[in-house]
């Protein structure tokens, strides 16, 4: 088992790693508490099983709720019924939630928990590569408007995240290169030399060899840790942690939440960021050919076949809540490992750099 501290302004708690870390000792803490666990519907069962036995064996008032974890899902309605739940059943000030999913469920978990009583204790269980190296890590929490994705919500960190890489085994190939989307942004602002790891490994990772994507999820949450200690709210450098997300806000949109998973436009959003470094930044050509080698890696050829029509992509990367008053806010690298927030630039150079190739 790995520890990673994980210290904000506002509060340190533990992320804890491992291939076992689901067993009754990590969660004896929580004896005699009231506690209501929001289980993402797609959880295997014996892991379900496993977290809701420790949970219920401990707790002084036990609820679950079964949730459907899909961006219509993630709304005002089911924050409302996890709400119900915890009202109909006086849930007081001293009561913990554990949410046992993907980010969807840890992201709506953990704005129920900040809203509820003006803010109670939740912990995380992400089920997914994805949410076990982003949602679980930093404190942000939000449900989606019908206007856009996690319009509302708030910085509220977690009292303790489990990560159990067992949890990995039944993902789909897809979902493991969603993860390792945002594995290799974590290289790309930060850690050369964790490039060089990924470039090294990146194909034992898509098999899902699973010693080697816990020290990927290990490297990944400590970058992600260093980040937000420094800027827990996101005034500063923690805006690094978007490299690729205004291009992939914007793809998502474009794709009606549908056609592109949240890793994959995050994929390509990086690589169309990388275009916009070499021209903005001076991005080496060999760097830029290295990054576009690794990310094209995690991405099927359907979808580097795909052609935006620029000018309807930037349209939707102006909705982005990522803009600075009019301009909109680029993170890009002025090499692997170093990046820099831009704003003011060009439109014809954002358009020239929609392209995946
Ligand atoms: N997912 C980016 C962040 O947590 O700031």
């Amino acid at each position: 088992m790995k520890e990673i501290k994980i210290n904000t302004d506002s509060r340190n708690y533990p992320v804890l790693m491992g291939t076992d870390i689901l067993n009754k000792n990590n969660f004896k803490e929580f004896s005699h508490k009231e506690i209501l666990l929001v289980i993402d519907s797609k959880i295997d069962e014996s892991v379900k099983k496993e977290v809701q036995i420790n949970l219920s064996n401990i707790s002084s008032k036990y609820s679950e709720l079964t949730i459907e974890a899909n961006e219509e899902n993630k709304s005002s309605d089911t924050l409302s019924m996890i709400h119900d739940v915890l009202i109909e059943h006086s849930y007081s000030r001293d009561c913990i939630l554990f949410a046992l999913g993907g980010g969807i469920i840890c992201d709506i978990t953990g704005f129920a928990a900040a809203t509820y009583l003006r803010g109670v204790d939740f912990v995380l269980i992400p089920s997914t590569l994805l949410s076990q190296v982003d949602a679980s890590v930093g404190g942000k929490t939000a449900i989606n408007h019908p206007k856009g994705k996690n319009m509302i919500g708030a910085f509220h960190q977690p009292s303790k995240v489990l990560t159990d890489t067992k949890l990995l085994k039944s993902l789909e190939k897809v979902r493991i290169r969603e993860g390792l989307a945002e594995i290799i942004k974590h290289a790309l602002i930060k850690d050369k030399t964790f490039f060089k790891w990924l470039e090294e490994n990146i194909e034992d990772l898509l098999e899902g060899n699973d010693v080697k994507l816990l020290e990927a999820i290990s490297k990944s949450i400590e970058i992600k840790a260093e980040v937000v200690s420094k800027d827990e709210t996101e005034q500063g450098i923690r805006k690094w942690l978007n490299f690729g997300h205004t291009f992939g806000h914007a793809i998502e949109v474009y794709g009606n939440y549908k056609k592109f998973s949240h890793g994959e436009a995050v994929a390509m959003g990086m690589v169309m960021a990388t275009n916009l470094s070499q021209k903005i930044l001076n991005l080496e050509k060999v760097e830029k050919d290295k990054i576009k080698r690794l990310v094209h890696s995690i991405l099927t050829e359907e979808l580097l076949k795909t052609e935006f029509h620029p000018k309807n992509l930037i349209n939707l990367m102006s909705a982005d809540k990522k803009k600075k008053g009019d301009n909109l806010n680029f993170i890009l690298l002025s090499s692997i490992g170093e990046a820099q927030i831009l704003s003011g630039i060009d439109e014809s150079d954002i358009i020239e750099s929609i392209k995946l190739t």
